[in-house]
Parts: C-alpha cells; sequence; structure tokens
C-alpha cells in the first residue's frame, strides 16, 4: 500500500469512528432525555396514528416550513430531493455489484448533482437576502453549506472534468472505496477533484454528529412534534417520565453561609 492511500485509508477509518459513535452519543442523549411536560404545537393529533401522520408530513414534506416561508422551503426540499438522489446514485461506489436502478439513474440522471449545488447557493442567498433569517444565523450555518457546496462542487468536477486525462475512473474508485469496507482498499485515484471530494466528505462525516444536521435524528425526539394531544383524557406530569433516576427529586440542597457572623462586643 502506498503512503498517500495509507493516509487516506487511516483517515477513513478515524472519522468513520467518530461519526458513528458520536451519533450514537447524540441518539442516547436523545432518548435518556425526559419530556415531563406536554407541549405539542397545537393543532396536535390525539391519536397515536395522528402522530405518525404528522411526523410523516414532518419528514417527507416539510410541512412546518412550508407553512413558516416557501421560499426556504422550496431551496431546502429541491435541496434535499437533490441529495437522495446523488446518495442513490453514490451506493455504486460502495458496493461490487450495484442493483439494476442505480445502473439506471446513473444514465439517465444527468443533473440532479446540479440542482442539488443550485438549491445549496439558493439556501446561503436566502440567508443573507431575508432579513429575519440573517438575523437569526450564525457562522456555522454558513460554513456548513460552504462546506455542502465545496462538495457539491468538487463533485460534479470528478465527473464532468477530464483533469489532465485523468477523469474518475469508476472500477479505480470501486476498489478504493469499496476495499475499504473489507479493510482492502485499491490505490486512491489520482483525480484531483477526487481527492478534494473525498476529504470533504470526511470533514462533514466528522463535524456531522455535533452540527445542526442531526436534526435528521433529532426530529423524531422532539416533543413538540411527537406528543399525543391527551392532556383532557390522561394525567399527566414528572412521575410519568420513564427514566426514574432522572426523576427522583433532587435532595434540598443546604445553604451554607458565605461567612461568619461576628458577635457584637457586648457594652458590659
Ligand atoms: C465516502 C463518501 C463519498 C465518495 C467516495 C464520493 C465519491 C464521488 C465520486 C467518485 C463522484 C463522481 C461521480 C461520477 O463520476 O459519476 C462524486 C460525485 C458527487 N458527489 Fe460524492 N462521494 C462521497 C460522498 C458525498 C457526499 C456526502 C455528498 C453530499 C453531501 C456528495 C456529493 C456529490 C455530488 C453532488 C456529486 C456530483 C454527482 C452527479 O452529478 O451525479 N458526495 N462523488
Amino acid at each position: 500500500m502506498d503512503g498517500l492511500t495509507f493516509v487516506y485509508s487511516l483517515l477513513f477509518y478515524i472519522v468513520i469512528n467518530i461519526f458513528f459513535i458520536g451519533l450514537l452519543l447524540k441518539f442516547w442523549k436523545y432518548v435518556s432525555t425526559p419530556a415531563p411536560l406536554k407541549i405539542p404545537q397545537t393543532p396536535a393529533p390525539k391519536t397515536a396514528t395522528g402522530v405518525g401522520v404528522r411526523m410523516f408530513q414532518e419528514v417527507v414534506f416539510f410541512k412546518s416550513l412550508f407553512r413558516g416561508n416557501r421560499l426556504i422551503w422550496l431551496g431546502g426540499y429541491i435541496m434535499h430531493l437533490g441529495l437522495l438522489f446523488v446518495f442513490m446514485k453514490h451506493l455504486r461506489f460502495f458496493f461490487p455489484g450495484t442493483p439494476a436502478f442505480v445502473d439506471t439513474l446513473v444514465d439517465i440522471d444527468l443533473y440532479t448533482g446540479f440542482i442539488f449545488l443550485s438549491a445549496l447557493i439558493f439556501l446561503f442567498i436566502l440567508r443573507l437576502a431575508i432579513d429575519r433569517t440573517f438575523y437569526v444565523s450564525v457562522f456555522n450555518d454558513y460554513l456548513l453549506l460552504g462546506l455542502l457546496i465545496a462538495i457539491a462542487t468538487t463533485g460534479l468536477l470528478a465527473r464532468f472534468w477530464d483533469y489532465s486525462g485523468t477523469r474518475a475512473m469508476i472500477p479505480d474508485i470501486k476498489a478504493f472505496v469499496g476495499g475499504l469496507f473489507t479493510f482492502n482498499p485499491g490505490p486512491v485515484p489520482s483525480n484531483k477533484p477526487f481527492m478534494v471530494h473525498f476529504i470533504l466528505v470526511m470533514m462533514l462525516l466528522a463535524y456531522f454528529p455535533f452540527s445542526k444536521l442531526v436534526h435528521s435524528i433529532g426530529i423524531f425526539f422532539s416533543p413538540t412534534r411527537n406528543q399525543i394531544d391527551n392532556t383532557r383524557k390522561k394525567r399527566w406530569g414528572p412521575w410519568t417520565v420513564k427514566n426514574p433516576r432522572r426523576s427522583k427529586p433532587k435532595e434540598p440542597v443546604a445553604v451554607q453561609p458565605s461567612f461568619a457572623v461576628k458577635e457584637e462586643p457586648s457594652d458590659s
């Protein structure tokens, strides 16, 4: 194995561990955080099936965002759809044989990469252009959009730019990326846009569990979305919290005087 392949492979294994362990810890935090108050956003469903329907509408159609701001919804929705198609096309790098539908998708779908990139740029501009969004935006919001834009740009260059005759060759990429999963990676393909694309993706994966991108998991634990509006039917209080360790009332803390009270000298 050459030095570059060793460095790229090592980076991959470190990042994959950070990604999965980070996500597991986040998941555990969400699961173990008690939600002792009923706070579903009204109008809220009154049955578990209703909650299922509500979550489906949120996850598949981004319903709240649609109500909140149509322009951001349009940009966000197109961006996520583009990402879905891009991911499906990426499946062919990870497995030795790919399902026929992925090959068909690659043949017919030339543009989702461009659509994904355009939607990201659109979202970036909206952050700057809409006063309220600009006001609540922080550096990390721009950083993440910038990183995704860079990933999409380098991915498109790897696909379409014949950089000094070293266009990203799919068999080489399969040998390297697929090989990482069997601990036997082929040499890193020498296509420069691919090399940058890979490093940027590693940065994204390492940052993912600690960034706002975990909303993809967090949405399922959001009490305003996943609670049933049944407060009139069922008593609800801190005692309904499942985690007994956390719901135990705290011991009263004895307040210590911060200084000794001086005794007044008596006149006698
Ligand atoms: C280890 C993970 C990844 C690898 C090995 C990888 C590899 C590649 C390669 C080789 C291409 C060129 C495709 C071609 O020639 O058909 C590409 C394109 C692309 N990649 Fe990735 N990629 C990874 C993850 C990602 C992620 C996480 C994103 C987005 C967040 C992304 C976004 C893109 C885009 C938008 C394109 C252009 C696709 C098109 O227009 O069909 N990639 N990627």
